[in-house]
């Protein structure tokens, strides 16, 4: 039993104009690829076949320490691209109306450009590679975090919504070194359908 590469959610160039098929071929077929199979060889490796993704990346301490490091680079990788490509959508950037997810953030934020304000400001500021990320923490408040490399949300006990990868990989042949121009334009593509479909299942909002 392995981890397989998830098929992308929507064609190559379903998110054009704003993120260009070139990239998005790449960064799936290529960059999650390879943190698919060099999940699959290191948990081969350690021998601990048959155990979720998930239970990897949250009972660290399980993972023998030879391994340890290498297990949560690699399927963090995994876990953090497949949470990612789900992020994104075609038809996106369409923010609820109402609804408790709604009524949440806008709370903490008070406006939706409040809130995408202080989101892409965490993800210009990350410094080097990681992502940003819109969590719930363990009393159920929604916060923005940012993690470096491919650490992951999950190993930090958040319950992730939303994230944006801005590893250069995500972004350079299309914006270049401009990380801003990278999130500006992603932000056309956010489904924030399944966004408040994973607060929901978070908190258990029917
Ligand atoms: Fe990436």
């Amino acid at each position: 039993m392995s981890f397989e590469l998830p098929k992308l959610p929507y064609d190559y160039q379903a998110l054009e104009p704003w993120y260009d098929a070139e990239t998005v071929k790449l960064h799936h077929d290529k960059h999650h690829q390879t943190y698919t199979d060099n999940l699959n060889k290191a948990v081969q490796e350690a021998k601990l076949e048959g155990k979720t993704i998930e239970s990897l990346l949250t009972a660290a301490e399980a993972i023998p320490d030879a391994f340890r490091t290498r297990i949560i680079n690699q399927g963090g990788g995994y876990w953090n691209h497949n949470f990612f490509w789900e992020s994104m959508t075609p038809k996106g950037g369409v923010f609820p109306a109402e609804g408790k997810f709604a009524k949440a953030l806008i709370e903490k934020w008070k406006t939706l450009d409040a809130f995408k304000e202080a989101f892409a400001a965490k993800a210009l500021a990350h410094f080097g590679s990681g992502w940003a990320w819109l969590v719930l923490d363990k009393n159920g408040d929604l916060q923005i975090i940012d993690t470096h490399d491919q650490a992951s949300p999950l190993s930090q006990g958040f319950k992730a919504l939303l994230t944006i990868d801005v590893w250069e990989h995500a972004y350079y042949l299309k914006f270049k070194n401009v990380r801003a121009e990278w999130i500006k334009s992603w932000w056309n593509i956010v489904n924030w359908e399944k966004v408040e479909a994973r607060f929901n299942e978070a908190t258990g909002t029917r």
